[in-house]
């Protein structure tokens, strides 16, 4: 049987090992996948893990996505370009790292359809996801990318990957088409985000990559200002369905009935 994990820091909610398991299952796969907490001077362990075929693939999350890349064999082409990685796995002998935020969060607007060509856009945070979202947003052509985050060297860090963002001071904001959290303020109840809902919207789009609570307070105020909102379950659907392609080959159902797993937490 076949083992695959997710390893991050703190792992207990993700809902990686539901969502694949029910994938594995539905496609008669023989497989298991498993959610495990690790600490930095584990991932070593962990490849050498894949490299002697204990495990099959890994799926990365916060804080290790840029971490693992130097004990990685290869880079796929979109690991590169936004350094941060995902998906594990193991093509002949050599360990891959690839990306598959990006395509998540592309296929959530299209599920969605949003089409962001042309819009203004303010991220808020620049933690692990940050950089996909941005690599994703360019290349659907929107017309501007302003990104805050309260760590402002963070900031300046993406600005040199992608030079022609708009850094703005945290806790100020500018006017936008659509606004995107993509901090972890929101996963407790009492998190709150400094923006001021009466100085924007209504018919504003806001996005919070968070979908566990399903309903941010950031979504929330947003709705009650006259606003369009989202969370990011659709987003983390797809990440989950492009990695579940890349280990084996098949593209798995993304539905009512897969995003309604990802309710009944
Ligand atoms: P990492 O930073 O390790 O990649 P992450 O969960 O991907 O972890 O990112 C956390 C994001 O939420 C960061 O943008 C972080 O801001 P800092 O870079 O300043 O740490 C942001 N964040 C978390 N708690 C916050 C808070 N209380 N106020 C403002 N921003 C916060």
């Amino acid at each position: 049987m076949k083992k695959y994990l997710v390893v991050g820091n703190p792992i207990e909610h993700s809902l990686s090992p539901k969502l694949h398991n029910y994938w594995i299952k539905q496609n008669n796969i023989n497989a298991i996948y498993e959610k495990k907490q690790i600490v930095e001077a584990n991932i070593k362990k962990i490849f050498s893990e894949i490299k002697n075929g204990k495990v099959e693939g890994v799926n990365v999350t916060v804080p290790f996505k840029r971490s693992v890349i130097p004990f990685l064999d290869e880079l796929e082409d979109l690991g590169k370009k936004t350094q941060s990685v995902n998906t594990i796995f193991k093509k002949k002998d050599k360990i891959v790292g690839d990306n598959t935020d990006v395509k998540g969060f592309q296929h959530a607007l299209q599920h969605i359809k949003y089409n962001p060509s042309g819009k203004k856009i303010l991220i808020l945070g620049a933690g692990g996801v940050t950089s996909s979202i941005i690599y994703a947003l360019k290349q659907l052509h929107v017309s501007k990318i302003m990104l805050t985050n309260r760590t402002i060297e963070k900031a300046e860090n993406l600005k040199k990957i992608y030079p022609d963002l708009d850094l703005i001071k945290w806790g100020s904001t500018k006017n936008f088409d659509m606004i995107i959290n993509a901090t972890s303020l929101g996963l407790k109840e009492n998190d709150r985000i400094p923006v001021n809902y009466d100085q924007f919207g209504p018919k504003k789009f806001f996005y919070d990559v968070i979908y566990n609570p399903k309903k941010t307070n950031f979504l929330s105020e947003a709705e009650k200002h006259g606003n369009r909102i989202e969370n990011g379950k659709i987003m983390f659907a797809y990440q989950a369905a492009f990695a579940f392609k890349i280990w084996s080959g098949i593209f798995p159902s993304v539905d009512e009935k897969v995003l309604e797993l990802l309710e009944n937490e």
